[in-house]
């Protein structure tokens, strides 16, 4: 079957043939892959910075955002069947007994480092025309999310995000319905975009603050889905922040972190911080940290990182995704850009194109 891999020694990817897979135990299901999404996490898997191959192989299968459709089930497969759509988890367990996170099926808090992820650390992803996978990390997908339900695992990020802020806050009891909730979202691409969707859906009065250039249908889709959106070109962080009043959640989606750190003392009162980029490493910054540690303490600050997602972030993705599309049909179909086929994939890839998300249509 038609793979794209990379080949990190040989400093090159392509679409290669790879060996189809088949059922090999009773819990698996095959499926014919539809659309495979390109993150930030492709393009440096394929610029050879980041993406481990499997032990003993030569190349990397890439490709972590899918959606496939399900052509065979194990006779003991209970979550999917025949006909089904569905999408696959990302990360998988270590293996190790002493790690509790892994063991209790959250290997998204793996403590040991040593899970794997499909299509980035060690095992093979999704961009190919068949996968087989474990029932146990395949989420069914109604047949209306057919085409958009790539950004599925996109927004697990955002699901796996919100549960955490609602936990924390919970030592905000006052701040339930009548609290004018206020969220900051810094970014404009697809993780900021469906944080930006989740946030409203949550009932945020949302900003989306963006450094994108040519950012003018940005604008359009984001107060479709009734966020408001701020260009860099037209206020610096001081003027948004000042223009948002008590920022109750930023939510970070640019792995910048000078913009990341310049924005954290504009976090109101009681504020959460949230991170979800991975920068990567560029000259050190200067950050005044006696005014960041000061306002983390005496306003009562919290700031984290989330990375990856559990099965309930899926599924809860999956039932949210189903809500924007009835809300905003037009906002959240204007997140995918271009579908290329498979033979095309080095275009998207390299990075060339623009838009927001780009899908390799594998089947075509
Ligand atoms: C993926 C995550 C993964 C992370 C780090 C992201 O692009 O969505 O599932 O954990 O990269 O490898």
């Amino acid at each position: 079957m038609k793979a794209v891999a990379v080949l990190p020694a040989e400093r090159r990817f392509d679409v290669i043939d790879h060996p189809e897979p088949g059922i090999a135990s009773p819990t698996e299901a095959k499926l014919r892959m539809l659309d495979v999404g390109i993150c930030g996490t492709d393009k440096e898997i394929v610029a050879f910075q980041y993406g481990i191959p499997p032990p003993g192989s030569r190349y990397l299968i890439i490709g972590h955002e899918s959606l496939g459709e399900v052509i065979e089930a194990g006779p003991q497969v209970k979550r999917v069947k025949p006909g089904d759509l569905a999408v696959p988890t990302v990360r998988r367990p270590c293996s190790r007994p002493e790690c509790f996170a892994c063991q209790a099926g959250r290997q998204d808090f793996c403590y040991t480092g040593e899970f794997t992820e499909r299509g980035i650390k060690q095992r093979h992803g999704f961009m190919s025309e068949f996968v087989v996978e474990d029932e146990r990390y395949l989420n069914p997908v109604p047949p209306v999310l057919r085409d958009i339900a790539v950004l599925v695992e996109p927004l697990t990020i955002a699901e796996k995000a919100v549960t955490q802020l609602w936990q924390v806050q919970q030592r905000l009891p006052w701040a339930g319905p009548g609290y004018r909730r206020r969220a900051l979202v810094l970014g404009g691409g697809p993780v900021g975009l469906l944080g930006a969707m989740k946030l409203v859906l949550e009932d945020f009065e949302t900003t989306v603050y963006s450094r994108t250039p040519a950012a003018s249908d940005l604008e359009k889709i984001v107060t479709g889905f009734g966020a408001s959106f701020v260009h860099a070109e037209d206020a610096s962080v001081a003027e948004l922040a000042a223009s948002i009043g008590n920022i109750d959640v930023v939510y970070e989606a640019v792995g910048a972190s000078s913009l990341a750190f310049e924005v954290m003392r504009y976090l109101g009162t009681n504020g959460v911080f949230i991170l979800t980029g991975v920068p990567g490493r560029k000259a050190p910054i200067t950050v005044d940290t006696d005014v960041l540690m000061r306002d983390y303490v005496l306003k009562n600050q919290v700031i984290f990182g989330t990375v990856n997602a559990s099965i309930t972030s899926f599924t809860d993705a999956i039932s949210d995704l189903d809500k924007f599309q009835e809300r905003w049909p037009h906002s959240v179909r204007s997140l995918i850009t271009q579908r290329f086929p498979i033979a095309q994939a080095a275009e998207p890839l390299s990075g060339k194109t623009g838009g927001i998300k780009n899908v390799i249509a594998v089947g075509e």
